[in-house]
């Protein structure tokens, strides 16, 4: 199961219209991510949690015929909370045992030596967690041995360092233990309280610790990150046009039909199918997806979603996200002044 509904308030205004999980992290959606780890796990029956960007999700997704998989697409009315979400998905869950993915993670290593310590053991649920430096920021576990004994969200003074990362393994019980919990401060059905109701009731639930890196992309600056952290690990490819006027150093990727014309581009970095880059500067870790054209200008450190246009910025554009069909120019007519449209919680930092 894999959550994809949310409201997704961190990352407006671009939830405002879109999924967060369909946000290109290096080019592909971050779902995809999600999707190639349940696979690479062995788990070929996926049901994904939807709520209003339902439409967008199943058009980007399908049945699932793409990853060798099937793809069962459960609405969840409200973003009610994570333990509501396995209620929802009861029908689809029947009485078989689940992975719990949160659509909007990404872990590097995936999930398959997790999923196969679940089914080598007899717990009730396997829990991922991993060090993290501000425990203070996440959920919490406080272990004894390998058994979680209890489970506090953003605790001020933590029990460990073990911060519970987007995946868990469980067994029908939690449908029982989400049924009797209540809905939290936030008004939400926590599945922190039901993993902790199953705790409390005698049921087995233990850790499984990662070392590789994880992001929560909910936010701006880990969705740049893990931008980042993925494009270290390109290898270099053009599959578009490269003119000779241009320069391309490290690892870039240039998609099909792109073209870079008398630019410069210093990976990693990457530009998207149909993507043209005029007179400009592309510099490290910018993921740049289809369709869009960047003429003039300069970018570094930043995400363009498709089919967007940037001409003509006199600074050097980073730390950006911009969504799809975007522009972005300057305008030379006179009066000399700014002139903007910009959606609800729109962020804009001007020289
Ligand atoms: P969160 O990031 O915890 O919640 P959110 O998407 O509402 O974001 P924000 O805090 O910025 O408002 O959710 C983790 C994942 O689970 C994410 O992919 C959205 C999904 N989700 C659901 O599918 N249903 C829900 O009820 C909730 C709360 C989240």
């Amino acid at each position: 199961m894999i959550l994809s509904g949310g409201a997704g308030t961190r990352l407006r205004p671009i939830t405002h219209t879109s999924a967060k999980q369909l946000v290109p992290v290096a080019n592909k959606p971050i779902l995809f991510y999600g999707i190639e780890a349940l696979k690479e796990a062995g788990i070929s029956q996926i049901g994904i949690i939807v709520g209003d960007t339902e439409d967008e999700i199943r058009e980007a997704v399908g049945d699932g015929s793409a990853w060798g998989v099937s793809i069962t697409y459960i609405r969840q009315e409200a973003p009610l909370g994570l333990a509501h979400a396995v209620l929802t998905a009861a029908g689809f869950l029947a009485d078989t045992p689940f992975v719990m993915y949160l659509g909007d993670n990404l872990i590097k290593e995936g999930i398959a030596d997790f999923v196969d310590e679940f089914r080598r053991k007899d717990v009730d649920a396997l829990i991922l967690l991993a060090h993290v430096t501000e425990p203070q920021r996440f959920g919490v576990a406080e272990l004894d041995g390998s058994r979680i004994v209890r489970l506090v969200e953003k605790p001020e003074q933590p029990p460990s360092d073990l911060a519970l990362v987007g995946a868990y393994m469980f067994r029908p019980s939690i449908l029982e233990a989400s049924r009797s919990i209540t809905p939290s401060w936030r008004d939400e059905l926590e599945i922190t309280d039901a993993i902790q109701h199953l705790i409390d009731h005698g049921h087995r639930v233990e850790a499984h610790v990662i070392d590789g890196w994880w992001k929560d992309t909910g936010h701006l600056e880990d969705l740049l990150e893990a931008n980042r952290i993925v494009l270290e690990n390109i290898e270099a490819r053009c599959d578009g046009s490269i003119d000779a006027d241009s320069r391309v150093d490290g690892r870039v990727i240039v998609e099909e039909g792109a073209e870079v014309v008398r630019s410069s581009v210093r990976g990693p970095a990457i530009i998207g199918k149909g993507t043209r880059i005029i007179d400009s500067y592309i510099g490290p870790f910018t993921s740049i997806y289809y369709g869009v054209t960047v003429e003039g200008s300069e970018l570094e450190h930043s995400i363009v979603m498709e089919n967007s246009s940037i001409a003509n910025i006199p600074g050097r554009i980073e730390n950006s996200l911009i969504g799809k069909n975007v522009e972005i120019c300057r305008c030379f007519e006179l009066p000399k002044t700014f002139r903007f449209v910009l959606g609800d919680n729109s962020r804009v930092g001007l020289i």
